[in-house]
């Protein structure tokens, strides 16, 4: 029986995703502006307060954590802030804390991360070529994100990858990384690109609705629909040929904002309840207005209910997109 969070459209809110920080020490061209400013740090919450934020969703039924960012491990300490949240692991409150990282600080943390009780991480990775690697990111280093998937995978993480689709950009290259991703039993999910943030580029030539990318693949490989879903919006295919799953994350050409179960923090310590909406409530002031977290409950409740029904993504937005907040700062 459910007594946790629940919308006005009778969605469960069981998964909550915190932006621990808006920095990055890679600037994707779909999700920064190379000259991005980042926020003033006394701006961001303190881990102290990031945990109590995310205790209080926790006695509110949340049972899935996702840390996210910008590059969660570019916090410090944000492994310190994993071994007190995973009090909840061990009560029982909660299923899941884990990270969606970009991977180049991976390696030095996998063990630490494993031994807080992370079992699985979301790395995201669009391309084994290194130049291409180096185009997307504007200035990761591919050696290094690999280096630290096999560190994770050593240190017995699961590993699912993560690949944001781009026409002209890196449409050849799924191949080749669905092969690496199955040959070491990882999952790789695709994704459209989204037209959030403003990133000093217009996105439209990127757009590929995944459809297209399946049909492709489908020359080569038998992809068998599955009903396997994990806790985020993806649809999952068995490539017969690998045994390893393809995810598609299709916000673009296939909303699935019917069966939204989540809402995100970010680093400042607003409510975001839908990626596709320029809509905050305000936690910070709840959070810093007492020691004790009735206003904070009862703030965070009400939101919930508020929660709208989802976005309308259109890929004439990819131009001039409709919300201008960054991906950074609400973790994507
Ligand atoms: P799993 O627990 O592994 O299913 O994680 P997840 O897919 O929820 O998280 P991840 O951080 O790996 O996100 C994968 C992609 O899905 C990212 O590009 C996210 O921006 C996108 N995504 C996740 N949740 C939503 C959502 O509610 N709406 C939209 N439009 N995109 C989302
Ligand atoms: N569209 C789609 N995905 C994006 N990500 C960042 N920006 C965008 C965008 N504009 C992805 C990252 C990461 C995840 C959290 O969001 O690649 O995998
Ligand atoms: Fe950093 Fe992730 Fe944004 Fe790339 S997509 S700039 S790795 S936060």
């Amino acid at each position: 029986d459910w007594t946790g969070l629940t919308d006005g459209f009778g969605r469960r809110i069981d998964y909550l995703r915190v932006s621990v920080t808006d920095r990055c020490n890679f600037r994707c061209v779909y999700c920064m502006a190379e000259d991005v400013t980042f926020l003033p740090k006394r701006d961001v919450l303190t881990l102290d307060e990031m945990d109590r934020l995310c205790s209080a969703f926790v006695g509110l039924g949340v049972r899935r954590l996702r840390l996210t960012g910008g590059e969660p491990l570019a916090r410090r300490n944000v492994v310190g802030l994993i071994q007190g949240l995973s009090r909840h692991l061990r009560s029982g409150a909660v299923d899941e804390i884990t990270l969606t990282t970009n991977g180049a600080l991976l390696a030095e943390h996998a063990r630490a991360l494993k031994g807080a009780g992370v079992e699985r991480v979301n790395v995201s990775l669009d391309t084994l070529n290194a130049e291409t690697f180096r185009a997307i990111t504007r200035r990761g280093d591919l050696g290094r994100v690999l280096g630290g998937i096999e560190t994770a995978l050593e240190e017995g993480l699961r590993v699912k990858l993560n690949c944001v689709v781009m026409r002209g950009v890196n449409e050849r290259d799924l191949e080749p990384l669905m092969l690496f991703a199955h040959g070491r039993g990882m999952d790789l999910t695709l994704i459209e690109t989204m037209p959030i943030g403003v990133v000093g580029q217009d996105r439209s030539d990127f757009y590929l609705p995944l459809s297209v990318v399946a049909e492709r693949l489908a020359d080569r490989f038998t992809l068998d629909e599955t009903s396997e879903r994990q806790a985020g919006p993806a649809r999952y295919m068995r490539v017969r040929e690998t045994g390893g799953r393809l995810g598609f994350v299709t916000p673009m050409s296939h909303g699935f904002c019917g069966d939204c179960n989540r809402v995100r923090v970010t680093c400042t310590g607003q409510l975001a309840l839908c990626l596709g909406r320029d809509v905050f409530i305000d936690l910070k002031t709840p959070l810093r207005a007492s020691e004790g977290d009735d206003l904070l409950r009862r703030a965070i409740g009400d939101a919930v209910a508020a929660k709208p029904v989802g976005h309308d993504f259109a890929p004439a937005q990819l131009g001039r997109p409709v919300v201008v907040h960054p991906m950074s700062m609400t973790g994507g």
